[in-house]
């Protein structure tokens, strides 16, 4: 199992757009993946693919029911763990709590080839939490300068501070292909200038389409309202790079939470 952190310094770039998708064109591939809404102040996997969860994380960490409980089964393939608004930061669960939440996220990954996060804007603790219990991390900017600042201010927070190194940059909103290329140059200077050795990864670039919009209107993912749209092909061929893209992982979620999460208690 490839366990996928996606987060951005700015917020509305386009994360959560990203993951429904990506998890469709995963699941085509025939990669099984499964879902955690972990913006957990600002949840909204659910209302993008028009799921209507009757309980959700919040149930879950008041003891009413299991994780396994509230996994949703779309009608794509994939799967959905979905939270709401106002949840407390997992971050601040006691010890026990965090140790029951481990293992119920052990047993509803099981099976799973791809555990995608999709997290908040910004660098609170969650945000930090999940990246750091990842594998892999995408981090999405667009080429305006202030998403480009804040994507690069995650980054270095991530490598310096917690020395991160498998990140790879996602742009969104493009022109055309070129701009893609541009941003992830300039980001890449500056990070290996005045970080050192980041190791960040350019993973593509995703065209600015009406159809994305109009999709989300209609809660339903683009590429599976409009497959042949110009965002639907450079989801394919992002998915395609992830896919070939083979890192060499060390640990499962067990050992990498236990790990990680003892860097933020
Ligand atoms: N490639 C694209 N082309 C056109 N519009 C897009 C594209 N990607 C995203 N959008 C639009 O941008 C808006 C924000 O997208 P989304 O909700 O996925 O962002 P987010 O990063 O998850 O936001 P938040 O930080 O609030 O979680 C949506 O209304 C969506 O329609
Ligand atoms: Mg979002």
């Amino acid at each position: 199992m490839r366990v996928l952190a996606v987060s951005s310094g700015k917020g509305g770039v386009g994360k959560t757009n990203f993951v429904a998708n990506l998890a469709l064109a995963l699941e085509k591939k025939g990669q099984h993946t499964l879902i955690f809404d972990a913006d957990l102040g600002l949840a909204n996997v659910d209302v993008l693919l028009g799921l209507a969860p009757k309980r959700d994380i919040r149930h879950v960490l008041s003891g009413e029911c299991t994780l396994k409980d509230i996994v949703i089964r779309t009608k794509y393939g994939f799967e959905v763990i979905p939270a709401s608004s106002g949840v407390l930061e997992l971050t601040r669960l006691a010890p026990s709590e965090k140790l029951s939440l481990k293992e119920q996220f052990e047993e509803v990954s099981q099976g799973v080839d791809f555990f995608i996060f999709d997290l908040g804007a910004g660098i609170s603790d969650n945000v930090l939490f999940f990246n750091l219990v990842a594998q892999e991390r995408i981090v999405i900017t667009t080429p305006e300068p202030t998403a480009m600042a804040d994507a690069y201010a995650l980054i270095k927070l991530l490598f310096v501070r917690h020395q991160v190194k498998r990140i790879y940059l996602l742009v969104n909103l493009i022109r055309d292909e070129q701009e893609g290329k541009t941003v992830y140059r300039q980001i890449a200077q500056v990070a290996e200038r005045f970080l050192g050795p980041v190791g960040l990864t350019y993973l593509g670039a995703i065209r600015n389409d009406p159809s994305v919009p109009r999709a989300v209107r209609q809660q339903e993912p683009f590429l599976h309202l409009f497959p042949d749209s110009p965002a639907s092909r450079d989801l394919l061929q992002i998915c395609e790079k992830l896919l070939r893209l083979k890192p060499k992982i060390e640990g499962g979620l067990e050992a990498l939470w236990s790990q990680r999460s003892q860097a933020l208690s």
